[in-house]
């Protein structure tokens, strides 16, 4: 297995990475085109397309097209190669050793990599700029590479994103036409007819925000790499599938009591004739059963919390090579501090926090630095120390340390 690009190499763009905070909600920032978030999301977020030229001005692509080539070569990472060679659209998925990949002298092909920022400081970092929308709703960081002509077709999302130009130019065609029909027999998702309203070349620092369903497509002018930052919308039925599964799964935990472990039961069944015909009394018990089933808002945040925080399939945690144990960690920690691992996703409400998929009460004493650990993904060396009065805290952290979902160190 090749090494993985950001780890072989130490950020050299740390000062960087620092200032690369998300906007407060009333500042005006150049990502949103000396808009404040508040602005935008008032009058674009999940309404219209906007165009922004030099969101991030002086950007460069957060890894060469080299490391990207190499990031879909894991079999942890998702990535597709999409050709259209001879006018015929073909999709591949990978990983894709370095000579699977056509030529970067070929011209129409493009390789899509999605979940960059797990895996590299720089694309999380980008991401991370995106943090005035909640963590909730932010999906991943996609990084395509494209050579002259390339594209993935005309299309639309059912996901809202931003997309930044991070190397060379794009032409991006769009509009919000009705007919969103698409053509039958490819293997990717191409509109039947394509009528686009608007027309930009995108150039390194401009950016694109869409929102679902606007029909659109970006032609690569030359080489180029864009960065899609993107946010996840469940549908109401994976919503509703995946909501049920835990209530489900809530029955047959022993602190549901008996309820859960009760079992179907048929004493007053009478002897049938038909024995094929589905019993009405079996109907009207299971109806019993299934009309018990109750939920309140708590249920919906637990589910909410556990099903988010939930690491993609793909993703596998490094844990640290040489583990510290719990004392050498609260020494180390209390000099440099601590942060989440890029892949860790913690949330929290007032009750509980998220982190990975499971839910835990959130005690009172977690309160003063939990949501700030969550909300700025670090804790300095100074707050730390405040911690370590507390050995179950530094018990927790240490636990986090040992599986790979924290670090020791400040944020890149
Ligand atoms: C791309 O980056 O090539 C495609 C992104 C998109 O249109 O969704
Ligand atoms: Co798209």
């Amino acid at each position: 297995m090749p090494k993985r690009p950001s780890d072989a190499t130490p950020s050299p763009v740390s000062g960087l990475l620092a200032h690369s905070r998300a906007p407060l909600p009333d500042e005006p920032t150049p990502l949103l085109g000396n808009r404040t978030p508040r602005q935008f999301m008032r009058r674009y977020w999940q309404k219209k397309p906007l165009l922004i030229r030099q969101a991030i001005p002086d950007i460069a692509a957060p890894l060469s097209r080299e490391a990207l080539f190499e990031l879909a070569d894991l079999d942890d990472v998702e990535s597709r190669l999409i050709t259209h060679f001879r006018n015929t659209w073909n999709l591949e998925h990978g990983p894709f050793a370095p000579d699977e990949l056509p030529s970067s002298k070929k011209r129409e092909w493009t390789l899509l990599v999605q979940g960059v920022n797990l895996h590299d400081d720089r694309a999380h970092a980008l991401m991370n700029r995106f943090r005035f929308i909640p963590d909730a709703r932010l999906d991943d960081l996609m990084i395509s590479y494209a050579t002259d002509g390339g594209g993935v077709g005309p299309h639309f999302d059912s996901y809202d994103v931003f997309l930044l130009q991070v190397h060379g130019k794009r032409r991006w065609r769009f509009g919000a036409q009705r007919d969103l029909s698409l053509k039958p027999g490819l293997p990717l998702k191409v509109l039947q007819h394509f009528e686009p309203a608007e027309e930009w070349v995108l150039e390194p620092g401009d950016m694109l925000y869409l929102p679902p369903h606007i029909a659109h497509d970006g032609i690569a002018e030359g080489e180029c790499m864009t960065a899609s930052i993107g946010f996840r919308a469940p549908s109401a039925h994976e919503l509703t599938a995946q909501f049920l599964y835990h209530l489900a799964e809530r029955m047959g935990d022993a602190s549901d009591g008996p309820k859960g472990n009760a079992r179907y039961r048929d004493p007053a069944q009478e002897p049938v004739s038909s024995p094929a015909a589905l019993p009405p009394l079996l109907i009207d018990r299971v109806g019993a059963i299934l009309a018990n089933i109750n939920w309140n808002e708590k249920d919906i945040a637990a589910f909410l919390g556990t099903y988010l925080s939930e690491p993609k399939a793909n993703v596998v945690f490094d844990p640290p090579e040489r583990v510290l144990n719990e004392q050498k960690f609260v020494e180390r920690a209390k000099k440099t501090g601590v942060r989440l691992d890029r892949k860790t996703i913690l949330l929290y409400d007032a009750r509980s926090f998220f982190v990975n998929g499971e839910a835990e009460v959130l005690l009172s004493k977690m309160k003063k630095w939990l949501p700030e650990l969550a909300d700025t993904r670090c804790l300095q060396a100074k707050r730390f120390v405040t911690l370590t009065d507390e050995s179950s805290m530094t018990a927790l952290l240490h636990e986090w340390y040992c599986a790979g979902w924290l670090r020791i160190g400040a944020l890149p």
